[in-house]
C-alpha cells in the first residue's frame, strides 16, 4: 500500500520521526557532555593502570638493566595504548637522567616540578581533571608519571605523553554508536508503525470508507466489517447503526409515500367514478327530461291532433267507399287516406314510447319466441335476399320475462337489420347461456352483415327519435323502445358496429327478469307496437 504524502500513517510517521530525532539529537548531545568526562577519566585511568603494569613488567624482566629491552617495552605501551604519544623512563637520581625514549626527537616528559620521587607518588594518584596537562598545536595531552620500584625501593620513572583527544574519539565512536542504534531502532519503529497502521487504522478506514461510499450511492443495507472492539470498531459499530437507522427511516419514508400514494390513487379514482357517475346521471336527466318533454308532447298531440284526425279519416272513409266516378279525385281520396293512416300510425308510435311497459312476467322459451320473430318477419326477409342463421347454445334455459314485449324488441331488431341489409345479406341470431360467463344471465346477439354505423351515430341510437332514415320512414323511437322494454327487465342492451362490415346487437337479461324489473308506472296508453 502506497504511503500518501497527506495520509494519517504518513502524517504520524513524520511526527513520530521528527520527534525521535530531535530527542536522539538533544540526548546525544547531552551524553556527549556526560559521557565525554567519565570516558576521559577511563582513558586517563587506563593509561595509568597499563604505564604501572608495564613499570612492574621492566622490572621483572630486567628491561631496566638493558637499553634495549627498555625501549622494546616502551614500544610494547605505545603499540598497546594508541592515546600514549611519548614514553620516557628516568633513573632514580638527582638529574633525572633520561634512561630511554619512544621519540628522542621530542622535548623530555621531565618536568621541572616533578623533582622528588614523593612527587612522583602523589602525581600517580590525581584524578584526570588535576593531571598536568599540555596543549600543543597536535592536541592536548596529558603527562603522567609512574615510580619504577624494584624491592620496594623506587629505581626509576616512566613519564607517559597521553593524547586527550583519544577520550574525544571514543566518546564520539559510543555516540555514533548509540545513535546508529537509535536510527535502526527508529526505522523499526517506523516498520511497526506502518503495519501497525496498516493493520489497525488503515483496513478499518478503507472498509469504513467503502461503506460510506456504497451508502452514498443509495446501497443503505451495506455494513462495515467491525473487525476489532477498539476505537477503530466502535467507529464502524455506530457507523453501521447510523446506516441502519437512515434504512429504517428511508423504509419509513418510502412507506408512508407509497401509502400517501396508494391514498391518493383511491382518492383519484374515487373522483374518477363520482364523475362519471354524475356525468351518467346528467346524461340520465338529460335523456328523462327529454322523454318527459317528448311525453307530455306526444300526448298532447293525441289529444290535439287525434281527435280531428279520427273525424277526418272518418269522413275521407265514407267518402273512399263511395267512388265519385272521377278517376282522379278517388285517386287522391285514396292517397289522402293512406297519409292519414300514415299520420295515425305515427302518432301511435309515439303514444306506444311515451308510455312504460307494464310487463306480465312469466316462463318464456327464448328460442322458440326468436323462430316466431324470424317467421314473422320472413316475407320481408325473403324479399330482401336476407339469410337467416340462427346458433343456440345446448341447454338454454327458459327465462322468467315478458314474452310479448321481447318479442317487440326482436322484431324491431330485426327490422333494423333489413334496413341495413336492402341488396341481401346475413342475419345471425345467437342465444347463449351463460352469458360473459355469469350463469345468472342469458344473452342475445343481433348480428347483420349490412352498412353498419358510424361511431358518432352509435352513441345515439339509444336516443328518441334519433333517425338517419329519410321522412317518413323512420320515427327513431325502435331503439329507444328495445332499450326501455330490455332495462324494464333488468337486462341491457348496446351496439357494437364495422361500418360496410355490419352491427351487432347484444341483449343480456337475468335469468329471472321479475326479480329486477323495473316498477311499470301508474299510466298506460297503447299496447306493445313494432315500429320502424
Ligand atoms: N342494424 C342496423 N344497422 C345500421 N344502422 C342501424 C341498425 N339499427 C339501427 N340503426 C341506426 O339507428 C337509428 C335508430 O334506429 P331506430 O331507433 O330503430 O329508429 P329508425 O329505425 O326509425 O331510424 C337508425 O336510423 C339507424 O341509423
Ligand atoms: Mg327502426
Amino acid at each position: 500500500m502506497a504511503l500518501k504524502p497527506s495520509g494519517l500513517q504518513t502524517k504520524v510517521i513524520l511526527l513520530f520521526a521528527v520527534t525521535v530525532i530531535s530527542v536522539v539529537t538533544i540526548s546525544t548531545f547531552i551524553a556527549m557532555i556526560l559521557t565525554g568526562p567519565l570516558v576521559e577519566e577511563e582513558v586517563y585511568r587506563r593509561a595509568l593502570a597499563q604505564a604501572r603494569l608495564i613499570a612492574h613488567a621492566l622490572v621483572n624482566e630486567r628491561a631496566f638493566d638493558d637499553p634495549q629491552a627498555l625501549m622494546r617495552g616502551l614500544r610494547q605501551i605505545e603499540n598497546d595504548l594508541p592515546s600514549v604519544k611519548q614514553a620516557d623512563v628516568f633513573l632514580h637520581n638527582p638529574e633525572h637522567h633520561l634512561l630511554a625514549t619512544t621519540d628522542s626527537s621530542a622535548e623530555h616528559l621531565e618536568l621541572d616540578h616533578i623533582s622528588n620521587i614523593s612527587t612522583y607518588n602523589e602525581y600517580e594518584n590525581l584524578p584526570s581533571e588535576d593531571a598536568i596537562t599540555i596543549e600543543t598545536p597536535d592536541g592536548d595531552f596529558w603527562i603522567m608519571g609512574v615510580t619504577i620500584l624494584k624491592q620496594g625501593n623506587p629505581i626509576g620513572c616512566l613519564m607517559l605523553k597521553v593524547s586527550k583527544s583519544h577520550s574525544g574519539d571514543v566518546t564520539r565512536n559510543l555516540v555514533l554508536q548509540n545513535l546508529v542504534v537509535l536510527l535502526a531502532s527508529l526505522g523499526v519503529v517506523a516498520l511497526v508503525i506502518h503495519i501497525f497502521f496498516l493493520r489497525s487504522v488503515r483496513a478499518p478506514m478503507k472498509e469504513m470508507v467503502r461503506v460510506m461510499e456504497a451508502a452514498e450511492s443509495g446501497e443503505l443495507s451495506v455494513r462495515a466489517r467491525v473487525a476489532s472492539p477498539d476505537e477503530t470498531g466502535q467507529l464502524a459499530t455506530h457507523l453501521n447503526r447510523m446506516l441502519a437507522r437512515i434504512e429504517n427511516f428511508n423504509a419509513e419514508l418510502a412507506r408512508q409515500v407509497e401509502g400517501a400514494t396508494a391514498e391518493l390513487a383511491r382518492r383519484n379514482e374515487e373522483l374518477r367514478r363520482i364523475n362519471e357517475e354524475l356525468f351518467d346521471t346528467q346524461r340520465k336527466l338529460a335523456r328523462s327530461e327529454r322523454l318527459a318533454v317528448a311525453g307530455q308532447l306526444a300526448a298532447s298531440l293525441a289529444h290535439e291532433i287525434g281527435t280531428p284526425l279520427n273525424s277526418i279519416s272518418g269522413h275521407v272513409q265514407l267518402l273512399a267507399r263511395r267512388p265519385t266516378g272521377d278517376e282522379v279525385a278517388d285517386r287522391r281520396l285514396r292517397i289522402i287516406e293512406s297519409q292519414i293512416d300514415n299520420i295515425v300510425r305515427s302518432v301511435k308510435q309515439l303514444l306506444a314510447w311515451t308510455r312504460k311497459f307494464e310487463l306480465q312476467m312469466g316462463p318464456v322459451n327464448l328460442p322458440r319466441l326468436v323462430e316466431e320473430s324470424v317467421l314473422l318477419s320472413s316475407p320481408s326477409l325473403e324479399h330482401r335476399h336476407i339469410k337467416v342463421k340462427t346458433e343456440i347454445d345446448r341447454n338454454f334455459p327458459d327465462i322468467v320475462a315478458d314474452g310479448g314485449y321481447l318479442q317487440q324488441v326482436f322484431l324491431n331488431l330485426i327490422n333494423n337489420s333489413m334496413d341495413a341489409m336492402p341488396r341481401g345479406g346475413e342475419l345471425r341470431l345467437r342465444l347463449r347461456h351463460p352469458a360473459e360467463g355469469d350463469p345468472r344471465e342469458v344473452s342475445i346477439e343481433v348480428e347483420d352483415t349490412g352498412e353498419g354505423i358510424a361511431p358518432e351515430t352509435l352513441a345515439h341510437i339509444f336516443e328518441p327519435m334519433f333517425t338517419t332514415k329519410r321522412m317518413g320512414t323512420g320515427a327513431g323511437l325502435g331503439l329507444a323502445i328495445c332499450d326501455q322494454i330490455v332495462r324494464q327487465h333488468g337486462g341491457v342492451i348496446r351496439a357494437t358496429s364495422r361500418i360496410k362490415q355490419g352491427t351487432v346487437f347484444t341483449i343480456v337479461l337475468p335469468l329471472d327478469c321479475s326479480e329486477k324489473s323495473e316498477t311499470p308506472p301508474a299510466v298506460t296508453i297503447a299496447s306493445p307496437s313494432v315500429v320502424s
